[in-house]
């Protein structure tokens, strides 16, 4: 079974308070989702291999450490998953970008493909999907299963907030991929929103309804 991270940090926690807030405008939600999506990056590297190396100081010859060739990429689910890109590559401006498009259809909530263009090694690469929103899960499912049939081989999952529903369905359909939160909340209401969540991700960060 995949394991559920909650990234419990005071300065993500905090942000994200902000995050939720319906009086928070689109300028300062964007910026708050791009530096909790750095801090979340943060957390989820921590755990990357590191090789030897040497530098010369100054001074004298530094024994030090650099990461051990390790390839990643990220992946946002568009649209909403576009606003926690730029907050990931602050961290790792090498790390290649791939995007998958998937709306939810509002009657069935079921996800419905529209877009995939993926970095041509994806097989080679460790794969960071990341989308702020882990509803029922269809969307993240989808995207795992659509990465998985082109070849990736790991991946983690990367969400600001899950209903417990989204991550039950994505550990389910996907043992093998560690997901990444900054909460789990209470539920899903009748259309499947995150309650208490923080509303439509996506019209929140592009100022849409
Ligand atoms: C939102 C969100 C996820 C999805 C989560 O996207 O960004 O991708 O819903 O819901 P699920 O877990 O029930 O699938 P949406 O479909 O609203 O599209 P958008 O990002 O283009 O606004
Ligand atoms: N997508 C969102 O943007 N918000 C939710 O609460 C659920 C799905």
């Amino acid at each position: 079974m995949s394991q559920l991270y909650v990234l419990d940090h005071p300065l993500i926690q905090h942000k994200l308070t902000y995050i939720r807030d319906k009086q928070t405008g689109t300028k300062e939600f964007r910026e708050l989702v791009e530096e909790v999506a750095m801090l979340m990056g943060y957390e989820i590297t921590r755990n990357l291999p590191l090789e030897e190396t040497t530098v010369e100081t100054p001074v004298t010859t530094a024994k030090t450490y650099m990461i051990a060739g390790k390839k990643l990429g990220v992946i946002p689910i568009l649209r909403a998953g576009l606003g926690m890109v730029n907050g990931f590559l602050r961290l790792m401006p090498a790390a290649k970008v791939g995007h998958i498009g998937l709306y939810r259809d509002p009657e069935t909530l079921q996800p419905v493909e529209y877009y995939c263009k993926l970095p041509s090694d994806i097989e080679e690469r460790e794969l960071i999907v990341i989308d702020p929103m882990l509803a029922t899960g269809g969307s993240a499912a989808a995207a795992l299963t659509l990465l998985k049939n082109r070849g990736a081989k790991q991946m983690k999952l990367m969400c600001l907030i899950a209903a417990p529903e989204g991550v039950k369905t994505v550990q389910e359909a996907h043992p093998d991929v560690d997901i990444y939160v900054a909460s789990v909340d209470e539920m899903l209401n009748d259309h499947g929103y995150i309650i208490p969540g923080l509303g439509d991700a996506g019209d929140r960060l592009f100022g849409t309804k």
